[in-house]
């Protein structure tokens, strides 16, 4: 059956437009009000119908000239997520999935890899039990006040029909060319949605997944959930602290021995292109396998290589690129076909976050320390939280065998962890590091001591109900 996009809040599909974005955690203190006004403030959810009208107002525009490729248009969007607290408030406790009920300090800190001391408090309910979170997105910062003071605080804030308490908010703003902080393309790969996305004409595109992998109740989708939750989906958020003059030293320091010519000179180039190697693509956001050799990096690599008299031409892309880096541990493609030798889907996600805090100046890369705070307010959505991020977080980042069987590549070694994402326990030094193939020659590999780069530091798993669940959750 075709999902109806007018029932399917749009950050799930197809993303809401945004350049400045805020997530506002409340506590419900009045569910009986909040339930009366819930019923009314639907109308300023942004459905994947209109995310997706003013997602193709704003192609259609670029397409003409009126607007730059960092423009925005003024647009509002919000959508709304409840935790399994927020949800049992509300009278609902039948959400069949185990680690949603747990809430990610259960999973990631208590029974993960997370640390305690670096959680902060107001994930940890320092100032009252998260029971959701709304997520409003515009083309400012202001933009996104005016909605709180004029829609949202008069709904569900202001006495006397009071029914929520204000947590804590957390503020994104896209980055130019919509990089992360580590200055890669973000948000380049997405599945492509069966029935919603366009099929892709790209010759490397992985076919599109069934809907029910991000859909809760769609094709795809095995789980057992009660009708009310159907078109909705369960929403991560994670805070992700980035260190990036820290990870620039670290990148040096780790390849400084195969990045330096005969001259003693470090070679930015061959930098680079061990650092995209990390990642899986380069900077831009092209794949490895499109172009195995980036220009500006090519000239160090091929003379690197000379010097082996290894002819760098002849080496595949798959050869350089490690099986730990962070696109191959995430998002594994020839490692996971099914016995029909289509891809095994299971545990795609789709992601929509944001950066928050400014970007690195060159003089705070220089000093080799923060001195701003600054990450990824990490979101995905996926209708199983167990297949989707919790899977790809612990069982292939954090894993140092995965992918399986590459050990015979590697001469006995293992692929290590991701190196972005990957955690290992507190003075577990025997688990942290990750095997890259050398520059000079690939078939030899250089194990690399990790830094941790991206702290984790609080979240909360949500689910974000269709139109019609929300009509549920009023009764
Ligand atoms: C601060 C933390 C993170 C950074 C800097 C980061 C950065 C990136 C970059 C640059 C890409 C490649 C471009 C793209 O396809 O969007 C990417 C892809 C991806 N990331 Fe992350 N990421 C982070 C956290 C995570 C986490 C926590 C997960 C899930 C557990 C994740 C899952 C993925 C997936 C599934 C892809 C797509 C892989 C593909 O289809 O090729 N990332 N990430």
């Amino acid at each position: 059956m075709a999902l109806d996009q007018k029932n399917i809040q749009g950050d799930i599909w197809p993303r809401l437009p945004k350049k400045s974005e805020v997530f506002l955690f409340f506590e419900i203190t009045n569910s009986a009000k909040f339930k009366e006004k819930l019923s009314g403030f639907s109308k300023h959810l942004t459905s994947a119908h209109d995310a997706q009208q003013i997602l193709s107002e704003i192609s259609r525009r670029k397409a003409n000239g009126e607007l730059g490729p960092d423009d925005v248009i003024d647009a509002m969007a919000a959508n709304l997520a409840f935790s399994a607290k927020g949800l049992k408030e509300l009278g609902k406790e039948d959400l069949g999935d185990d680690v949603f009920k747990k809430g990610m300090y259960n999973d990631m800190v208590v029974e993960g890899l997370d640390r305690e001391a670096e959680w902060h408090g107001e994930f940890k309910g320092s100032r009252g039990v998260i029971h959701g979170v709304f997520i409003i997105a515009a083309s400012t910062e202001q933009a996104v006040q005016n909605f709180l003071i004029k829609v949202l605080n008069p709904t569900f804030k202001n006495a006397p029909d009071r029914s929520v308490k204000y947590l804590f908010a957390q503020t994104g703003v896209v980055l130019a060319h919509e990089c992360e902080h580590f200055g890669w393309a973000d948000g380049v790969s997405q599945p492509l949605i069966k029935g919603l996305d366009k099929p892709s004409s790209e010759k490397l595109a992985p076919p599109p997944v069934k809907p029910g992998i991000i859909i809760v109740g769609a094709e795809g989708d095995t789980a057992n959930h009660p009708p009310w939750a159907k078109d909705g989906s369960f929403m991560v958020f994670r805070r992700l602290k980035q260190l990036v003059p820290e990870s620039i030293q670290w990148v040096t320091e780790s390849f400084k021995s195969q990045a330096t010519n005969e001259k003693g000179e470090l070679m930015i180039g061959a930098l680079s292109c061990l650092s995209s190697r990390l990642m899986g693509r380069w900077r831009d956001g092209v794949s490895l396998e499109q172009k195995p050799h980036s220009d500006d990096a090519m000239h160090d690599e091929a003379t690197l290589m000379k010097s082996n008299n290894f002819d760098f031409q002849d080496v595949q892309w798959q050869d350089k690129c490690p099986f730990a880096s962070h696109i191959r541990k995430t998002r594994p493609r020839g490692d996971r076909l099914d016995e029909n030798g289509d891809l095994d889907d299971t545990h795609a996600i789709v992601r929509r976050g944001v950066p928050y805090g400014p970007k690195t100046q060159r003089t705070e890369t220089l000093s080799g320390i923060s001195m701003h705070d600054r990450g990824l307010l990490f979101v995905s959505y996926q209708s199983n939280l167990r297949n989707g991020f919790r899977y790809m977080q612990k069982e292939w980042s954090n894993k140092v065998s995965y992918p399986a069987g590459k050990d015979k590549n590697y001469g006995g070694a293992q692929p290590g962890l991701d190196p972005i994402i990957g955690q290992w326990a507190e003075g577990d030094e025997q688990n942290n590091y990750a095997n890259i193939p050398r520059l000079d020659d690939p078939r030899k590999l250089e194990k690399i001591k990790l830094e941790r780069i991206v702290i984790a530091e609080g979240g909360e798993y949500f689910f974000t109900p269709s139109f019609s669940g929300i009509k549920e959750l009023c009764k």
